[in-house]
């Protein structure tokens, strides 16, 4: 296969532009500020930035309720704002993804108030009615304890709506040919605008059919291939990153047999149990998963990553599974949310401890997939329990010890800015990182950049190398004759593995670390004995004879 699959190696940040940086001092992030922080995310590595939700809307789901799909909220500037953003991600080689929010319009958006207040408007079929609440209307809510029901009755229109979130998000009707095609005039909308792709919102409701007679909802999987279709046809290399935590069972419906679905998707299933492996120091159940979500199209590629800015969210795990990652990283109940999952940053999380930090994300960078980073996270940023819900873990971005974390002129903020404590600006900040040749932040460019020279693990096959112990996971990729192999100790205590590599023609083959001068060479035979630190983790290039020859011819 050629190597036009830009996504297939690319390392991803995510971002929402009113936390990140504020250029005119009204103390909400900005596009003129992100265009700022370009050669920061270049600088670091990145290759593409997701940009979450900027659209004009009322903002009470953090932009997930999107009242315009054809403009920018004045709050963060302008169309012609994004259009030099784009630009300026373009000089640089960056590419930009945005999320597409269609399963539900904002309440507020003109298309939702047309259909409430006139039944013979053409908008009303693009909502979802029922004249009495449907039997089940209180079950199937997304946010236990906060949202009661996925139908509440609107005065204007007679009717009940269904909404699968909030209230304030009533569901399009997307089974409607017409919402479906505009559905798709928005992409083409952004893909003009120089967009390479877009991480769509909750793919499996968008695709469920929807109303009040329907018990068991199927999902209409050719809506994917039609997505696909017509991005292929606009610009050749977009993408859709899917929003879709499914079993792994259904995974390939959502690919597409021979890749014509979406392109990329997040590994829901693998992120539970890494979390589940960092907590427990077993990786027997994480090697489960990464096995049940090992099929995929050559062209299709998962999205790995820790946390996001929603709850770690764990509904996968068995109850026992759960509590095990509750006591470790979320005990007190204000960390629990939903019932599900923890909404705390993933350095408070790891408790600030930098072993465990990089373990944890070397972990990440080496699963089979491209990592998606977290704004924040490369610097180890914390999070405001006493803001609500999943805020808390959406704090502006600190930059420096200047006030405001250097995020804004002005004193009021959007949402509070971290300030107190190990996590408060004052200490953890990007411009005392950058100076730090051993910080967080350093350590995280070398990383990246190594990760970028790894193309075997976003292309290639893998298999486990057997550790002799479930606190040492061991991972090998194969792709176009090279081979790379990473290990990692999961456990708090040190420990010493024997790795004995499969083929025959391995006998004499060196290990060459790629981040230290720490090679190993194999005992008799093609073993290698390798000592782990707690925590520690190796990255190695497995070097044949025939390296070893060439080489040697140098
Ligand atoms: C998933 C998003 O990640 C989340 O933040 C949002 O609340 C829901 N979809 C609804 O759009
Ligand atoms: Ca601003």
């Amino acid at each position: 296969m050629i190597n036009d699959l830009w996504y297939k190696n690319a390392v991803i940040y995510c971002l929402s532009v009113a936390s990140y940086m504020d250029a005119n001092g009204d103390g909400i992030g900005d596009f003129e500020g992100l265009m700022r922080r370009l050669d920061y995310l270049q600088g670091m590595g990145v290759t593409a930035i997701w940009l979450m939700p900027f659209q004009p809307s009322p903002c009470r789901d953090d932009g997930y309720d999107v009242a315009d799909y054809y403009g920018v909220d004045p709050r963060y500037g302008t169309l012609g704002d994004f259009v030099e953003f784009a630009q300026g991600c373009k000089q640089r080689g960056l590419r930009v993804l945005i999320d597409l929010v269609v399963n539900h319009t904002s309440n507020e958006h003109p298309w939702f108030q047309e259909a409430r207040r006139d039944p013979q408007s053409k908008y009303r079929d693009w909502y979802v009615w029922s004249k009495k609440k449907p039997k089940g209307a209180d079950s199937g809510v997304v946010f236990p304890g906060v949202q009661k029901s996925t139908w509440d009755y609107d005065a204007v229109a007679k009717a009940y709506y269904f909404h699968r979130f909030y209230d304030f998000q009533p569901d399009l009707n997307t089974s409607n040919p017409e919402v479906q095609a505009e559905i798709l005039k928005i992409m083409g909308f952004w893909l003009q605008l120089g967009v390479s792709g877009f991480r769509m919102d909750a793919v499996p409701f968008v695709i469920a059919q929807k109303g009040a007679r329907i018990a068991k909802p199927q999902e209409q999987y050719d809506m994917l291939r039609t997505f696909s279709q017509f991005l292929t046809w606009r610009e050749g290399d977009a993408i859709i990153l899917g929003e879709a935590n499914v079993l792994p069972g259904t995974d390939m419906q959502y690919f597409g047999g021979s890749g014509d679905r979406m392109q990329m998707m997040f590994n829901f299933d693998v992120n539970q149990h890494l979390f589940f492996a960092l907590a427990s120091s077993d990786s027997r159940s994480l090697v489960k998963a990464i096995q049940a979500t090992r099929r995929r199209p050559a062209t299709a590629q998962w999205g790995q990553f820790l946390r996001n800015h929603d709850e770690l969210d764990l509904g996968r795990l068995t109850d026992k599974q759960r509590e095990i990652v509750f006591a470790a990283f979320g005990p007190d109940p204000e960390m629990q949310l939903y019932n599900r999952g923890i909404r705390r940053r993933l350095a408070p999380m790891l408790q600030g401890d930098r072993r465990r930090l990089e373990l944890a994300y070397s972990l990440m960078m080496t699963l089979p997939g491209t990592p998606v980073i977290r704004y924040g996270d490369e610097i180890g940023m914390g999070d405001n329990l006493e803001l609500p819900e999943r805020n808390c873990a959406r704090t502006p971005m600190q930059w420096s010890t200047e006030p405001n974390a250097g995020f804004t002129k002005s004193h009021k903020t959007c949402v509070p800015i971290i300030s107190d404590g190990p996590y408060g600006f004052p200490h953890t900040n990007v411009a005392a990182q950058r100076r730090d040749p051993t910080s967080l932040l350093n350590w995280m460019e070398r990383i990246i950049r190594m990760r970028k020279e790894i193309p075997e693990i976003g292309w290639g096959d893998f298999s486990f190398i057997l550790t002799g112990t479930p606190n040492v996971l061991a991972i090998r990729y194969h792709w176009r004759n090279n081979s790379v192999l990473c290990v990692h100790n999961l456990g708090a205590e040190p420990r010493e593995v024997r790795l004995k590599l499969a083929a025959d023609d391995e006998a004499g083959c060196e290990l060459v670390n790629l981040l230290s001068d720490e090679h190993s060479q194999p005992e008799k035979g093609s073993a290698h004995r390798v000592l782990l630190e707690a925590y520690g983790y190796r990255w190695y290039r497995v070097c044949g004879l025939d390296y070893l020859l060439k080489r040697s011819t140098i």
